[in-house]
């Protein structure tokens, strides 16, 4: 697996995990390229971080993804390494008939179906990559659910499995899968959780994070759960009830 030198494409680059992992491919001079849906947002990010390149492009929409894929093999000759990390979460009681229907259908299509979507338009790049990579971006929620997020940790748990799946399926095309399962990190998304002190969940910072991926990156792993998504991974087998109320002890979130 090569480095440096590579042209990385990352999905929700322009905040958070997304953008933390952008700097760290930059760091390793690597071409990296970042999307999302708010302009504004991508153009504040190269004033101060000039050397990466933005694009506007909305994971959810096909007509979005054909184009960037489309543009991107013409700009930089196709890319190495794909990395599904645009997300959202929203905080749903599932007993109130008055909860967003159409926000929890958008979360699956951009959580769930998008990186496939990016997969389907991006494989014939990959395909031609010398040392071709793709990484989505889960959750350690893949492995014990959040109640107060019932479909963002459904999301997530789908996206684990076709991981686990399509792995096996890529590897005679010489494409490396990998995923990176975060615990709480520090960001807009977690920060619209309803986390309290008392529920031991200590965020963790972004740029911790892209550090302790890196160096598992670097060490070829392919599965990689930092911080207490490890610990959910291995309570999820040893007592998936105990470690299930543990995390949640208040299922309902507040002002549902
Ligand atoms: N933070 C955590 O505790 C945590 C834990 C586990 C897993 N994760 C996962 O890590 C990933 C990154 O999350 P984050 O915490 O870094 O969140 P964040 O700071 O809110 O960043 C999300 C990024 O995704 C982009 N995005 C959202 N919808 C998009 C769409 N339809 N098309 C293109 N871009 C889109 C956002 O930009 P726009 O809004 O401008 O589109 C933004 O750049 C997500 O997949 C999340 O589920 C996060």
């Amino acid at each position: 697996m090569r480095l440096s030198n590579q042209i990385v494409l990352i999905t929700g680059g322009s905040s958070g995990i997304g953008l933390a992992l952008a700097h760290k491919f930059s760091n390793q001079n690597n071409t990296v390229i970042i999307t999302g849906r708010d302009l504004t947002k991508l153009e504040f990010i190269k004033v101060s971080f000039p050397q990466v390149h933005v694009f506007q492009s909305d994971v959810s929409k096909d007509a979005d993804v054909r184009i960037l894929a489309k543009t991107i093999q013409e700009d930089f000759g196709g890319i190495d390494i794909l990395i599904n990390n645009a997300g959202v979460m929203n905080l749903v009681d599932a007993g109130n008939e008055l909860n967003d229907l159409s926000k929890q259908m958008q979360e699956i299509e951009i959580n769930y179906n998008s990186p496939i979507r990016m997969l389907h338009y991006f494989l014939p790049q990959l395909k031609r990559s010398n040392n071709p990579v793709l990484m989505n971006v889960s959750s350690g929620l893949a492995y014990v659910p959040f109640a107060q997020a019932p479909v963002y940790s459904g999301t997530k748990s789908a996206l684990h499995f076709w991981t686990l799946g399509i792995r096996s399926q890529l590897k005679r095309h010489n494409i490396k899968v990998v995923e990176l399962l975060p615990p709480v990190v520090d960001t807009p998304l977690a920060q619209g959780a309803d986390i309290t002190e008392t529920d031991n969940l200590k965020p963790m910072s972004p740029e911790k994070l892209a550090d302790i991926f890196w160096k598992d990156f670097v060490n070829g792993k392919e599965e990689i759960a930092p911080g207490i998504s490890k610990q959910l991974k291995l309570m999820s087998r040893l007592g998936p009830k105990f470690i299930f109320n543990q995390l949640n002890k208040r299922p309902i979130p507040r002002n549902n």
